[in-house]
């Protein structure tokens, strides 16, 4: 445990902070209330045991994967208010399965209205793509390509020819390094957005029905060379890069060899990390490079945030325009 002590504090700091944070109250009051307990050697135990396995994870990420973990475990009994007994109780009784889910599991979400962006730039291409979907979570995204799922997003009158145009698409692959959960999934959602568990059900049914087909696979972004998969027209990343536990070099370098010529990578993320996110300055973008300019960022569309309700035309909207013919 001496070699994590470090990390441990820092972890126990995060936890405080979150108890004090932005939150929601239910989940807000959980840090709190497990910041209380969290000097206890049996907590510290347990951390340390995660660590070994996953000495790369943050300690705000590893404080949700705790919450997610006992939510996942109790069937959302920490959708209320916790109480400091029952916290201990279940902290003990499910140790060792929180500690395996925490050395596997990643805190997934998976918002189809971002795969909009796909969408749109598929609609610009106009040629017949084989798409990967890297970091694609339980595929809904990718699976909703070519349906209705898109048609209540805002698009001005420039981009509604694209969003609308089906997509011909060859074949569509995810990978992510996770297996599909749609419990985990559920869990993931806070309780201020437990009606979308709701919804991530009908969707998911409703999608792997009638929706694109896709080829989930699971596997890192870190050895994307070591899994079998085809040269891509399209490397789609959105949401995925600030989770990667590793060389996110390394990841760029695996998303470029996995390109055809003349393919690209789309990352739809904030233009900013270090900045609060969902403002002017700092919107949600789908950031474009083309493998043989690889220095060169499009920003090709926008949205004001994240759940992306509305798209605009992003500042290097025309010249990637130009550049499909
Ligand atoms: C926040 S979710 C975003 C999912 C989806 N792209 C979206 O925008 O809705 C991030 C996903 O990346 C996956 N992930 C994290 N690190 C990964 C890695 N090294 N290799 C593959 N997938 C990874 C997680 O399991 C998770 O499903």
């Amino acid at each position: 445990m001496e070699k994590f002590e470090n990390k441990i504090n820092s972890i126990k700091q995060m936890i405080k902070r979150l108890g004090y944070g932005e939150q929601d109250p239910p989940v807000r009051q959980f840090f709190s209330v497990l910041s209380g307990i969290s000097g206890e050697s049996y907590f510290e135990n347990m951390l340390a045991k995660i660590l070994q396995k996953r000495p790369e994870v943050t300690g705000e990420h590893l404080s949700y994967l705790i919450y997610i973990s006992l939510q996942y475990l109790t069937d959302f009994a920490y959708d209320e208010q916790t109480r400091k007994e029952k916290l201990q109780a279940d902290l003990v009784a499910y140790s060792d399965k929180i500690i395996e889910l925490c050395r596997t599991k990643y805190a997934s979400t998976n918002v189809i209205e971002r795969y909009a962006f796909l969408q749109i730039i598929l609609g610009m291409l106009n040629k017949k793509c084989i798409v990967i979907d890297s970091g694609a979570s339980i595929g809904i995204g990718l699976m909703a390509l070519n349906s209705d799922k898109f048609s209540k997003i805002e698009t001005g009158s420039e981009l509604q020819q694209y969003i609308r145009k089906k997509a011909e698409i060859s074949k569509a692959i995810g990978i992510d390094v996770q297996s599909p959960d749609l419990k985990w999934q559920s869990a993931c959602y806070l309780p201020e957005n437990r009606k979308n568990r709701i919804g991530l059900e009908r969707d998911y049914k409703m999608l792997t029905d009638k929706g694109t087909k896709i080829n989930l696979m699971q596997g890192s972004l870190l050895d994307m060379d070591k899994i079998n998969l085809p040269q891509a027209d399209i490397i789609w990343t959105s949401n995925v890069l600030y989770e990667i536990e590793g060389d996110v070099g390394q990841v760029m370098k695996n998303i470029r060899n996995l390109l055809k010529a003349g393919g690209i990578w789309i990352n739809a993320d904030y233009r900013h990390d270090d900045k609060a996110f969902a403002t002017k300055e700092n919107p949600y973008v789908a950031m474009v490079r083309v493998k043989e300019k690889w220095n060169t960022l499009l920003e090709v569309l926008e949205a004001p945030s994240d759940s992306v309700r509305a798209i605009t035309p992003g500042k290097d909207f025309n010249i990637f325009k130009s550049a499909c013919g």
